[in-house]
């Protein structure tokens, strides 16, 4: 291919992060069809030419942690991620994946909007169905152990027999080799917390060294610790590298035990594993009300679950398909509403509907700050689509780790910043081509300004843009335009080191 001009898009005067963590540098950025050609001094015209003096020019951010499997299928402009500068969503965590399609749907109830959709056969097929739809942006998918033991053995709380682990396997292998990045976990969910580790040890070594392993630990809360051995033992036993799926612990009792579930990190990657983790840039989590009830988050046996204890002052509801009415109330304030103690409140919004969503207050800011320091972490949004009050992180998450925690806490540089969302989830998750500035390289970017980048999205008022962003490009296709999204729907399918 040719480097010299014309060029379908030259990006001129900007400070370019190239995403592999190194300091910014003064270059002009050249594009032809979906690839990057030149970077440095670009004297051919570009059909399109950005002006971008004052601004930074950097990969297109990888989100590492989506739960929007369906949902970019069922909107795919996906602006909540797309204009934050997503470029890449990978989907399928926590255990919650689209294959098998029958198992999938009910799950998808729980963790994203309902939908009815022509079947599709195994990761292949939604693949195929991604590219099909051409989103906006690209998607790559990680294969969900729940989904597949609940195909298997249902809601079942037992160990599968033979037969049933080795159909467990055959569902893995189909997705590995569709091109699926991954294996993912969600222990403490129904109903992958039913599996011992020794189950997703085997399943982890069916992906054979192709994927990694992504993991909602066991535990977030007082047995964080023994949560991230099992997950480096997976990681040992399995022959496979290890993601700790939004790294932080919750409930005041246990905040600073980050620091010491980091320590067993370092001491894994020193043995020779290659374990990192991710992290969204918020003291508040959100999941399923259901789960919240199910690891006893609002009573005394809540110390031992794998949430922690939850105040139910600080669990709003993001989502309840049944009354959205009810969506920004706190459990407690359900608890006055209905005259009843708050766990029997939470369980009537949950018989309203089953797919009832909550933000939960539970972590603690320096641990936040400390977590994203670390050379180990790179970010994830886990936003969860659906409701009017979803959890800010949905619209927020990377201008939000750019503006606040970069340029105004000073908690990482920028360089590294960028490098916790492009270069290094690409290589971590295989995603070839991908997280880079540099020729040859997908013509993934995004052009924002590094004074005013930040996150408008907040709990109160959680669905806005961020500010601060000038142009994004995917594949080469312009998909926003100074906060405007362009319509352009330039998104693929990726399949791991494809
Ligand atoms: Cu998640
Ligand atoms: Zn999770």
């Amino acid at each position: 291919m040719a480097a010299g001009g014309p060029y379908d898009l030259v990006i001129r005067g900007g400070m370019v992060f190239d995403g592999s963590g190194s300091a910014g540098l003064r270059a002009e950025v050249a594009v032809r069809g979906d690839r990057i050609v030149a970077v440095g001094e670009v004297p051919g015209r570009g059909a399109n030419e950005i002006d971008a003096a004052g601004l930074a020019v950097s990969p297109g951010f990888v989100d590492v942690h989506s739960h929007d499997d369906l949902a970019v299928l069922m909107e795919p402009e996906y602006p909540c991620k797309v204009m934050q500068g997503v470029t890449t969503d990978i989907v399928g965590n926590c255990g919650t994946a689209v294959a098998p399609f029958e198992a999938a749907r009910p799950m998808f109830r729980a963790i994203g909007p309902e939908v009815e959709m022509e079947p599709w056969e195994g990761y292949a097929g939604y693949l195929e169905r991604v590219d099909a739809t051409r989103p906006s942006l690209n998607i790559a998918a990680l294969v969900g152990h729940g989904t597949i033991r609940r195909a298997v053995l249902g809601n079942a709380e037992r160990a599968p027999d033979a037969a049933e682990l080795s159909r467990m396997v055959a569902f893995v292998q189909e997705g590995i080799e569709a091109g699926a990045v991954g294996l993912s976990t969600g222990l403490i969910y129904e109903p992958g917390r039913y599996a011992a580790t020794e189950e997703v040890i085997a399943l982890a070594r069916a992906l054979d060294g192709r994927g990694l392993y992504a993991t909602h630990m066991r535990n977030e809360g007082k047995y964080l610790l023994e949560a991230v051995a099992e997950a480096i033992r997976v990681g040992e036993e399995g022959g496979v590298p290890v993601e700790i799926s939004h790294h932080k612990v919750g409930g005041a009792d246990n905040w600073g035990k980050v620091r010491e579930s980091i320590g067993l990190i370092e001491a894994a990657r020193a043995r020779g594993l290659d374990v990192t983790a991710d992290q969204y840039p918020y003291t508040a989590g959100s999941t399923s009300l259901f789960a919240v009830l199910q690891n006893n988050a609002f009573n005394e046996r809540g110390e031992e679950g794998g949430l922690g204890r939850a105040d139910p002052a600080k669990v709003h509801i993001a989502f309840c398909p049944a009354n959205h009415g009810w969506e920004g109330k706190s459990i407690r304030e359900m608890a006055d509403l209905f005259d009843l103690p708050a766990e029997d409140a939470a369980k009537k919004v949950v018989e309203a509907s089953a797919r009832t969503t909550v933000v939960i207050e539970t972590m603690d800011e320096a641990d936040v700050r400390l977590v994203m320091a670390h050379p180990t972490t790179m970010i994830g949004s886990d936003g969860v689509p659906g409701g009017s009050k979803p959890h800010p992180r949905l619209y927020g998450t990377f201008p939000r780790v750019l503006g606040r925690y970069a340029r105004d806490e000073g908690i990482i540089s920028l360089a590294t910043a960028v490098h916790k969302m492009t270069g290094m989830p690409a290589v971590k998750f295989g995603l070839k081509d991908r997280g880079f500035v540099r020729e040859g390289a997908f013509a993934d970017l995004v052009v924002f300004d590094p004074g005013t980048i930040g996150d408008r999205a907040t709990y109160d008022d959680p669905c806005q843009f961020p500010d601060g962003i000038r142009a994004i490009f995917v594949n080469g296709v312009q998909v926003a335009d100074a906060g405007v999204h362009t319509g352009a729907r330039p998104g693929r399918a990726l399949r791991r080191g494809m």
